[in-house]
């Protein structure tokens, strides 16, 4: 079976080169711990070359490649729809988007590479399902009304994680951020317009079909945030570091503060008969998130996940010809160039 759990990098002599770190820590070593705490308390940034523990190394690059997997799998629900897309301004903007998660993708890709991990380990722990990418895009997108929810809620619930990251203590993950996030922006937007044209001017059959989405991707989308704080393997050691600025459950809850009135203005009823005010919290309570089916999901066993990860395996293999014909342009270029 098609399994999202991760075998973190270091483990099994894979892709961290500070895997190698001995047990037992020189002084030289401790007093640079010491620094690079010092650093990471005073609010730096941590660039590429400067040092940093092991354990620091392997966390970003466990989340990073996490991400940058989730940006190119987040390609195929969507890619799903470009031939069915309603009309051609549609299409434009939905191609657009697309092509901007793959650029994400690669930014994020670049960024993981800076901590000693090379594109091809990355994909390939991703392709034998070691690698885990978000739970979102293992479900199925089955109507047009799919495709701007996913712009107006998983989009929105991405901005709502990601913005913090902007201000990640590792620096070629926070600029990498600064870029996508500005991008998810207009994901958001051009997925509400689209549901909001739908609603405003559509017939009860389209409107119905909006609702039908909603009801499906809500849930989900909610899930994206992770597991409660008190269920987070990593949320406390990953604070500390600042590389998570805001804890999964407040996320969580930005996010639905945030979404219930776009919800009436859209004229979507958001499904979930426990979502209130709560005028004591200044907060909506909402109801209880269904933790079995986000662990099944993440495990490999949600709606898509088989076919999600076999057609990112087929696109590797079909592209195998063009890295080989690079590679072999590039060598012949090296070899003209010595010999000249
Ligand atoms: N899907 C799959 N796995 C998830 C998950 C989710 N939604 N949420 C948590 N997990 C996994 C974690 O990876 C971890 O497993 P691991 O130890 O095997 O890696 C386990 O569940 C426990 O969760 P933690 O809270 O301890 O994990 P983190 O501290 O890493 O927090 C996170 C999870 C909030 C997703 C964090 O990793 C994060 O902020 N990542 C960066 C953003 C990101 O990856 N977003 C994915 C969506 S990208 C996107 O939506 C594209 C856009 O174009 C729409």
């Amino acid at each position: 079976m098609y399994t999202q759990s991760m075998d973190t990098m270091g483990k099994d002599g894979d892709a961290s080169p500070a895997s190698a770190q001995p047990a037992l820590r020189s002084a030289e070593d401790l007093q640079r711990q010491e620094r690079f705490d010092a650093r990471i308390d005073g609010g730096d940034f941590i660039e590429a070359k400067d040092w940093m523990p092991d354990d620091y190394r392997k966390t970003l690059l466990r989340q990073i490649s996490q991400h940058a997997h989730s940006e190119i799998v987040g390609m195929l629900p969507e890619g799903n729809w470009v031939t069915r897309a309603p009309t051609l301004k549609r299409k434009a903007i939905l191609l657009a988007k697309i092509q901007d998660e793959g650029g994400h993708g690669l930014y994020l890709y670049a960024a993981a590479e800076t901590l000693g991990s090379s594109r091809d380990q990355l994909l390939d722990a991703l392709h034998t399902g070691k690698a885990k990418y978000s739970s979102i895009f293992n479900y199925p997108t089955l109507t047009w009304a799919d495709i701007g929810t996913i712009g107006w809620l998983v989009d929105g619930a991405a901005i709502m994680n990601q913005v913090p990251i902007c201000r990640c203590s590792y620096a070629p993950y926070a600029r990498a951020m600064i870029r996508v996030c500005r991008e998810e922006s207009f994901h958001q937007r051009q997925g509400y317009d689209s549901l909001l044209v739908m609603m405003q001017n559509g017939t009860a059959a389209q409107k119905a079909m909006v609702q039908d989405a909603v009801n499906r991707w809500w849930w989900p989308c909610l899930m994206m945030f992770g597991p409660h704080d008190a269920d987070s393997t990593h949320s406390e050691q990953s604070m500390r570091w600042g590389i998570k600025r805001i804890s999964n459950d407040d996320l969580r809850q930005k996010f639905v503060d945030a979404t219930v009135q776009q919800a009436q203005v859209l004229g979507v009823t958001l499904p979930d008969p426990d979502l209130k005010w709560n005028e004591e919290r200044q907060h909506f309570d909402f109801g209880t998130i269904a933790w079995d089916e986000f662990w099944r999901v993440v495990g490999g066993d949600g709606p898509c996940n088989s076919e999600r990860l076999a057609m990112r395996v087929k696109a590797w293999d079909d592209g195998a010809w063009v890295r080989d014909a690079a590679l072999a342009y590039a060598a012949k270029q090296h070899t003209e160039q010595q010999a000249a």
